[in-house]
This record gives structure tokens, sequence and C-alpha cells, in this order.
């Protein structure tokens, strides 16, 4: 009896404690969309991966599969094998779609560097309606311009806005809606959480979009956030300032990034700075998707990019979830 009893709480004690699942799923915790960036390398291959996407999000982007490098490397060979396999999953699963990204400075073909001004300009509307025509209606939202801005607020020089001039994120919004009506067409920048050089620069363009007709549905604040810094405490002033122009607002690629290793006051720190966002996001009755740049730290960007920093997800590498994914509630 007493051997017995042993054993039981032995086996009690090996259970992985998952406090949060007192919470429920994420995506059940708000009228929300919770989304995540999936790639279809792991999403094809790890069952613990697809199977955690599942319970948890019901919203997922794209982290590189739909961005113009991968889907068209030389004029006219299109591989949409990545992008596919998310969509159909999406549909497959009952999961909405974020479409990432048809517009931006990185991550495009080479080729485009040979093209002149008119011919980009023809060559980035024939884009715009080769990817969003071939997804039509199967996508929520779609990132059409996306990073435009400098830090200082200046327009990036990217070979958009040399070649083609101020207009091309006006035309770039306009072929957008042609191309897929149903879709909401967002502008996405980093750096945009707080009230700043660069935030003031994206209000001041999506209110001179809104005033000409342009149609511009959302802006997307990407939230890729670090420790190191102060948390943007005018995010939620931020947003309603942005909403009050008429437009939704999401989330688009949260994770907060940590210096390794991690320990528990770090990503207790964590769990506040994921908590700030999501409350900054609930605050606004605009706000209309919390996503983050993927789920598990065993994917990250993040390591890559920045060495010495991780561990910015939700869930650690075995998909255990952490203290910011309890904190995350009503
Ligand atoms: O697919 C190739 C592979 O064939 C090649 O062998 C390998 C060698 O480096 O590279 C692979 O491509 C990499 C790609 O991710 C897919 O894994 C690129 O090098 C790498 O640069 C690329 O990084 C992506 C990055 O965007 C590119 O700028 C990250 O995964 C992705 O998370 C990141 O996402 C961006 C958002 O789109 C926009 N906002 C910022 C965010 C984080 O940087």
């Amino acid at each position: 009896m007493f051997a017995r009893l042993a054993v039981a709480t032995v086996a009690l004690l090996l259970v992985p404690v998952v406090p949060a699942s007192a919470a429920g799923p994420l995506k059940d915790r708000t009228n929300r969309y919770v989304g995540s960036a999936v790639a279809a390398q792991p999403l094809n291959s790890e069952a613990d991966y697809r199977s955690v996407l599942t319970r948890e999000f019901d919203s997922v982007t794209p982290e590189n599969e739909m961005k113009w490098a991968v889907v068209e490397p030389n004029r006219g060979q299109f591989n949409w094998s990545g992008a596919d396999a998310i969509v159909n999953y999406a549909r497959q699963n009952g999961k909405s779609v974020r479409g990432h990204t048809l517009v931006w400075h990185s991550q495009y073909p080479g080729w485009l560097n040979n093209l002149g001004s008119s011919e980009l300009r023809s060559v980035v509307q024939q884009h715009i309606n080769t990817e969003m025509g071939r997804y039509r209606g199967r996508i929520r939202a779609w990132d059409v311009v996306n990073e435009m801005f400098n830090e200082d607020g200046s327009r990036r020089q990217s070979i958009f806005q040399q070649r083609m001039g101020d207009n091309y994120v006006a035309d770039a919004f306009r072929w957008a809606r042609a191309a897929d009506p149903s879709a909401k067409l967002y502008i996405n920048d980093y750096n945009t959480e707080g009230v700043n050089a660069k935030s003031n620069a994206l209000y001041n363009l999506v209110r001179t979009l809104k005033q000409q007709g342009v149609p511009i549905d959302g802006v997307g604040i990407q939230t890729h956030l670090s420790i190191q810094y102060g948390f943007p405490t005018s995010m939620r002033q931020n947003l309603e300032r942005l909403a009050a122009l008429g437009v939704d607002i999401a989330i688009t690629e949260a994770d907060v990034r940590i210096p390794l290793p991690a320990d528990s006051t770090k990503l207790n720190t964590q769990a506040n700075y994921y908590k700030q966002v999501w409350d900054a996001c609930h605050a606004v009755s605009r706000c209309v998707e919390f996503t983050t740049w993927g789920f598990t730290d065993r994917h990250s960007w993040v390591p890559g990019t920045f060495p010495g920093e991780g561990a910015a997800c939700l869930f650690d590498t075995n998909l255990r979830p952490k203290p910011a994914y309890t904190r995350i509630n009503p």
C-alpha cells in the first residue's frame, strides 16, 4: 500500500508541471487572433511542433515562405511549396493566415536589381497580383509594405523607394486591393511600439494615405523586444493614436530576447514584457491580433542574428511553456 503510494507520489513528481494549463490555450484566452510565425520545414517534420501550434494558436504567418526571394528566386520561376504547405495546413486546421510580405527591402530576388524604374514598377504590380491572386480569399491580412522607414523616420532608400519614388507605397496598396479585395492590407514595421521618431513617421504616413483614399486597413507593430532595453511604455498611447486614424492594429512579430544564459529572473522580466504587449493590445479595441515571431526557442531567428541572445519565445526548446506563457492572460 505504502509502496504503491510512494510510486504514485514519485510518478506525480515526474509529471511536468504546466501551470499555464489552468488558463487554457492562448487562442482561448482572448477574442483577438493569437498567431505565430511558422516555418514549413518543422511543420512538416516535427509532430510536437505541429501539435503545439495547432493547440495554442488560431493564426499563422509564414516566417519566410511567402517572401519574394523564396517564391520567385529567378524571374518567372516560382516555388510555392512552403507557402502552399502552410496555407493548406491552415485550411485543414481552421487557422487564419497572415501573409508576409510583398514589398520589402530584404529577401527580394537579386534579379530585381537589374531593372529600371518602369520595369520595376510593373514587376512589383505583377508580383502582388501573382502572389495575392494565388491565395485569394484564403489570407485574412497581408503585410503589403514592410519596414520602409529608417530609425529617424526618414524613408529607407530601398530599390523601391529609389526607383519608383514616394508613390510606391500608395501604388502597392492599390494593386493589393485589386488583387484580393477580401484581404486586410497592412503596413508593418519594427521599433514602432512606443512613440518615437519612427512611429511618428509611420503615423503621419498612414494619416496621409487615409486622407488620400489609399486602401490601407491596418498597421502592423512587429514588437521585437529585448529585456536589455526598457519596455516602450508609450506603447498603448501609440496604438491608440494609430487606431484613431481609422485602421486596425496587429502585433505581428512579438518576441522578447534575453542575454544568455536565461535564468528565472530574466524569464520573469521577459514575462512582464510579454504581458505588457498583450495588455497594450487589449487596451485598444482595434488591436485585433497578437502574433509572436515563432513560438519555440527551438526555431527562433534570434540567436542567429544576435549572438549571445536568445530564449525569446513563449515555449522552450522542448516545447514546455515558459513563465511568459502563463502571464499572458486577460
Ligand atoms: O533558405 C536558405 C537556405 O537555402 C540556405 O542554405 C541558408 C544559408 O544561410 O539560408 C536560408 O535562408 C535563410 C532564411 O532565413 C530561411 O531560413 C536566410 O539565410 C536567413 O537570412 C533568413 O532569416 C530570416 C530573416 O527574416 C531574413 O531577413 C528569418 O528566418 C526570419 O525570422 C526573419 O524575419 C523577419 C521578418 O520577415 C521581418 N521582420 C523582422 C524579422 C526578424 O528579422
